[in-house]
């Protein structure tokens, strides 16, 4: 009798732990190339932290679809991502997205920057980048944290969208309208560095 009890009290010690230290092991996983606290270690790996929660969700389950996503990030994720059940998707994206993102460090190409991304190309009906990003970059509902990720990372992604080998409507739509000085200079002023 009272090994039945102790069983199932055991059990319920071990288990989160177990399930705890998986959750850590993949974390570790993903930080051996996004860098502790998931803040990029090369200037082309993105920044996790204080991206938006939505977002990230949503681009963990993108990149296991081939279809959309560029043959970089799928060289790099589509393996991580396939690691990753609906629940620790949304487990490792709380984690990121509590945790403080940095900040914006302007370039010299700012003042154009922040030019184009308060006032979007009106001729070519381009709709301002604050208006689905944020005043200042820091994400809303209708986009993701731009402000303080690695300029290298958002000038290739502006890239990716512009040649439609990221596809996504509206950003395809605005990225083919921006040209290469244009796409350096809004990752001067809303990068870090
Ligand atoms: C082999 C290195 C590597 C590993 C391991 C890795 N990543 Fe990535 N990750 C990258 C790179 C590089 C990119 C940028 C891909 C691109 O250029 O589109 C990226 C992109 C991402 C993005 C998209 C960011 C954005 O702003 O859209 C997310 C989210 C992400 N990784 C999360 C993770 C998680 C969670 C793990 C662990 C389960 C992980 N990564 C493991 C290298 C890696
Ligand atoms: C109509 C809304 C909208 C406008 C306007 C817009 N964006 Fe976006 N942008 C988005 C959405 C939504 C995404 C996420 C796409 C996805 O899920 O793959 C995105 C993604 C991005 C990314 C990739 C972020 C990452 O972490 O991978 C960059 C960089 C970006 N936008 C820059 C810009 C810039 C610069 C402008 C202005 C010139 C702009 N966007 C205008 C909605 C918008």
């Amino acid at each position: 009798m009272r090994k039945m009890l102790i069983v199932p009290l055991l059990m319920g010690t071990l288990l989160p732990a177990a399930a705890q230290q998986t959750a850590q092991d993949t974390l570790a996983h993903c930080e051996s190339c996004h860098a502790p606290g998931a803040r990029g270690r090369t200037s082309a790996t993105p920044r996790l932290n204080g991206q938006s929660y939505d977002y990230l969700v949503g681009r963990l389950g993108a990149m296991t679809s081939a279809l959309d996503q560029s043959p970089h990030s799928l060289q790099v994720m589509w393996s991580n991502a396939h690691r990753l059940d609906d629940a620790a998707r949304r487990r490792i994206a709380r984690h990121y997205a509590d945790l403080p993102a940095d900040k914006a460090v302007p370039g010299p190409q700012a003042a154009l920057g922040r030019q184009l991304y308060e006032n979007g190309l009106p001729d070519e009906g381009v709709t301002p980048c604050r208006s689905c990003h944020g005043a200042n970059g820091e994400g809303s509902d209708a986009g993701p944290r731009l402000a303080g990720q690695r300029k290298d990372y958002l000038a290739e992604q502006l890239w990716a969208f512009n040649l439609v080998a990221r596809v996504h409507g509206p950003m395809n739509h605005t990225a083919m309208q921006l040209m290469p000085g244009q796409i350096d200079a809004l990752a001067s002023y809303l990068g870090g560095e």
